[in-house]
Formats: structure tokens, sequence, C-alpha cells
């Protein structure tokens, strides 16, 4: 037999496969998540078997007739913004996240709005007893809406079940890690079961021209076979993100071959399940600590839609010898940019202090164009001066320290004047492009401008005036 010779080591956590077992994978980097499994059988190993002869295709020209993708929007606004206007028939869309973060609770909420739209729709359950979905349902008072439902994980016992009747409009498969198939011999979970399984299900999609949605959880040890493997495979991948303590959740499309990449839809998680937001800036500012220093306001862009969010710094004198830098919603490495611009270009020393940065509400940024007001949070807080609580900041930091232009400064000061906002501290470039949205502008040349303003402003840390003696060098 020549089973032993297919046997082969996989990464559980990104896929890789090495000849032998080692404790670290060096595709990845990740510790333990090496596990032994038998390889995807092959097709024509035997003496006996035969392989097939190619079969000449039709090649066609680029010019030609092209069809908008067949959507099913699913009613859940949010939901199709990310997805860009609905479920694409025949497509496989993967939503990940932690687990708990409520991608059943999302995904029965959208198969009951496409049942109730009068389409067929298919939740599949792995994880739960058929009892649990329809208590949850109950819960989110969709009892009523006809979404046929099964707690099964075999995937052929699933494809054929499908196969009869009318085809599903939408399937929800939850989730992928639970499902297994008879084709491949390693246990439930692993790599090769995970992609195996997946493999059936987007054959089953494409060939009905059912949208197939897949459940995928990420565990951050890499433990369970991530949904990384999959991601590949399918045309879609959503990534549902939230911080434990908030009841925001964030839909992001990580990939997407039928629509946008850049669009968030922002949830509420309420007692009765998820709720759309629909003015995210409002929701993220709701809570601010109006006068505390080391907070300020930026304005980004999320896809189409601008989003203005809390930034809050912390930086206190370190006990370390080498001082701590921890961020919670940024990049860490626009951090230590923007820190080191500070210090070579603005006389603001920080090696001695330990640096906290927060996005609120567990918003996660990505834009450069939050660099100015991080470093506005930063300074304020080190100087313990207050920002104005009623000016944004937006702009990129450049190497160099001067604050570079960014995209779509209209839109930015626009959501920021409908939300109450007065000034704008802005690129000395956006000028120009300010539209009608009556703010102050303030045009920021040089970092240093900036860390003059705010530096002189500081007060003592028990509430009296006190002099900028340590932040700016002059
Ligand atoms: P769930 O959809 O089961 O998460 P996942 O499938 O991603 O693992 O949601 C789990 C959490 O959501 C759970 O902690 C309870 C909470 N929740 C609510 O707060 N309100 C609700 O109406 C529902 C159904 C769940
Ligand atoms: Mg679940």
């Amino acid at each position: 037999m020549s089973r032993r010779a297919a046997l082969s080591f996989v990464c559980q956590n990104c896929g890789a496969v090495f000849g032998r077992w080692q404790g670290k994978c060096d595709a990845c980097g990740e510790w333990n998540t090496i596990a032994e499994e038998s390889g995807d059988t092959p097709v024509a190993s035997g003496p006996g078997k035969q392989l097939r002869k190619g079969r000449p295709f039709q090649l066609h020209p680029l010019s030609g007739g092209t069809e908008d993708a067949p959507r099913t929007p699913s009613g859940l606004g949010e939901l199709d913004r990310v997805t860009g206007g609905g479920f694409v028939r025949g497509s496989v869309l993967l939503v990940g996240g932690d687990p708990g973060i409520g991608k059943s609770t999302l995904l029965i909420q959208a198969a009951a709005a496409i049942a109730r739209a009068g389409h067929r729709a298919v939740y599949i359950s792995g994880e739960e007893a058929v009892a649990q979905v329809r208590l949850r349902a109950g819960r989110l008072g969709l009892a009523s809406a006809p979404v046929e439902l099964a707690a099964e994980t075999a995937v052929e016992d699933i494809v054929a079940t499908l196969s009869a009747g009318t085809t599903p409009r939408l399937v929800v498969v939850d989730s992928i890690q639970t499902m297994w198939t008879d084709q491949i011999e390693s246990s439930p979970g692993t790599v090769s079961q995970v992609r195996g399984a997946a493999q059936i299900l987007i054959r089953f999609a494409k060939r009905s021209g059912a949208a197939v949605i897949l459940v995928g959880h990420v565990t951050k040890d890499g433990q369970i076979a991530g949904p990384r493997v999959v991601e590949h495979m399918v045309d879609a991948v959503l990534s549902f993100e939230g911080e434990g303590a908030h009841l925001f959740r964030i839909l992001r499309a990580v990939k997407n071959r039928f629509g946008p990449t850049d669009e968030i839809g922002v949830f509420e998680m309420t007692g009765g399940g998820l709720q759309e937001v629909a003015n995210p800036s409002a929701l993220f500012l709701s809570e601010r600590d109006l006068g505390a220093p080391g907070t300020s306001v930026f304005a980004g862009i999320e896809g189409t839609r601008p989003l203005l969010v809390e930034i809050q710094a912390l930086v206190v004198p370190t006990l370390l010898g080498t001082p701590r830098r921890a961020v919670v919603g940024w990049d860490q490495n626009r951090l230590a940019m923007v820190l080191a611009v500070l210090e070579a270009h603005c006389g603001v020393r920080l090696s001695g202090h330990d640096v906290y940065l927060n996005v609120a509400g567990g918003l996660r940024i990505q834009e450069p164009a939050a660099d100015l007001a991080a470093a506005a949070a930063l300074v304020s807080s080190l100087a313990n001066a207050p920002l104005p609580s009623d000016a944004v900041y937006f702009g990129e930091i450049s190497l160099s320290g001067t604050v570079r232009p960014v995209a779509q400064t209209a839109a930015r000061l626009k959501e920021a004047a409908k939300l109450g906002f007065a000034r704008a501290f802005v690129p000395d470039s956006a000028k120009g492009e300010a539209g009608d949205a009556g703010m102050a502008l303030r045009a920021v040349g040089p970092l240093m401008e900036l860390v003059a303003d705010i530096a002189p402003k500081g007060m003592d840390r028990k509430g009296g005036e006190r002099k900028p003696a340590q932040t700016a060098e002059k």
C-alpha cells in the first residue's frame, strides 16, 4: 500500500505542508500547529487506474455579452452594503470571526429575511441542535419565517438533500469546521477535511446556482483549522469583528469577487439580535470624554462612507528599561512611525514614556489619514493639554515631519459638520477641496505647528497652569 507515503504534516493554521513534524511552522510562524494528516487520496495512483484523456473545449474572446451577477438582497442594509448589493447566485461566501461574536445570529437573521421574501433558504447547523437554533430564532422573533433547518455534518448527505427539490436561494453552513466528507480520512476539523468539505460545497454552489455561506471560526491559538485555507477557494470573505466588551459589531469584506472590499457594515448586538446602525459616527462618539486630555476625533472614511471616531492616547513615564507601546484598533508600525517623527522633528521626547493608543468603540482603523489625529492625542496626553472638543483631525504624516494630503476631504468635513463639529485640523492642500461644509479649517503644514499649538496649553497634573518644559524643546 502507498498509504504511508501519503502521510504529511500540515500546519493547522495556514495549511503549509511539511515532510516531517516540527514545532514551529516556517510559513506562518505559529507554534504547535503542525499535525500529521493522511494526504488527499490521489485519484489515479494504483496500477489498474487509467488517467482520463483531456477533452478540448471552446475558447471565447474578451468582447461579447456580459451580465451583471444576479443577486438576492438580504434585506439587512448593512450586510448588503458589504456584499455589494446581496448574495450572488452560485457564489460562496465565507464569514469568519471569533466564537461568540454573533455569526450565527447574523446569518439566521439573513436566512429569515430571504425566506420571508419568498425564496427557499436553508440553515444547516453542525454545532447546535435544531432545538437550539429554534430557541434563538424564537428569541429574535423569527420563528414564523419559513427557513428550513437541519443539524447535519456530513457534506455528502447535505448536498444530496439540497439537490432534491427546488434549488435553495441561500444555504448557510454553520460552521465549515464541523463538516466532514467520506472522501478524506483525516478527522473532522483538520485542514484536509475543512478543505475537502468546502470543495464539495463550492462545487454544489456552482452547479446549482445556490448562494452558499460558510461560517468559519478563527481561533487565536490556531488549534482548530482556521478558515485560512478556505479563503482562497471562495468568492468572498467577510470578517465579523468586535471587541468583547463592546456591543458594536463590524462586518468587513476582506475579499470580494463581486463587489467592493473597503465597505464596512456596522451592527449593534441587542437583546433582540443584531440591529443595523445607520449612523455609526454618532454611535462611536456617543460616550466621548469631553475635555479630557489625550483624546482626539478622527474624521475617517470607510469605503464610501465617512466615519468619525475617537482616538485615545495615554502617555505616562515608564518604569521599565524598554518602554511599552500598546495599540488597540490601529497599526503598531504606524504608531512607531508617528512617535519617531514626533521625537525627531518636533522635539517631543517619548523614549522615557509608555505609550498606549486606543480606537474607541472597538473599531479597527486602517487609513494612514489617522496619523494626525493620533499625533494630536499623543501630544495632548503628554502635555496634559485637552484638545478643543469641537475639532476633528485628519492627515497623513510623512517621515520628514510634514502633513500630507488625503482623499475625500469634502466628505470628511461634511460628516463632521453634520455631527456638530466646528473646526478641522487638516493638511495644507485640503483648503482647496473643502467644499461648503462651513467648518473653520486650520491647515497644518509641518507637524511641528500642531505640537507648538497644543503643548503650551498644558496644565499641571493637579489642575493649574504649567510650563511646557518637557514637550517642545524649541
Ligand atoms: P452567536 O451568534 O451564537 O455567535 P457565533 O455564532 O459567532 O459564535 O452569538 C453569541 C452571542 O450573542 C452570545 O454571547 C449572546 C449574544 N446574543 C445577544 O446578545 N442577543 C441576541 O439576541 C442573541 C441571539 C445573541
Ligand atoms: Mg455560532
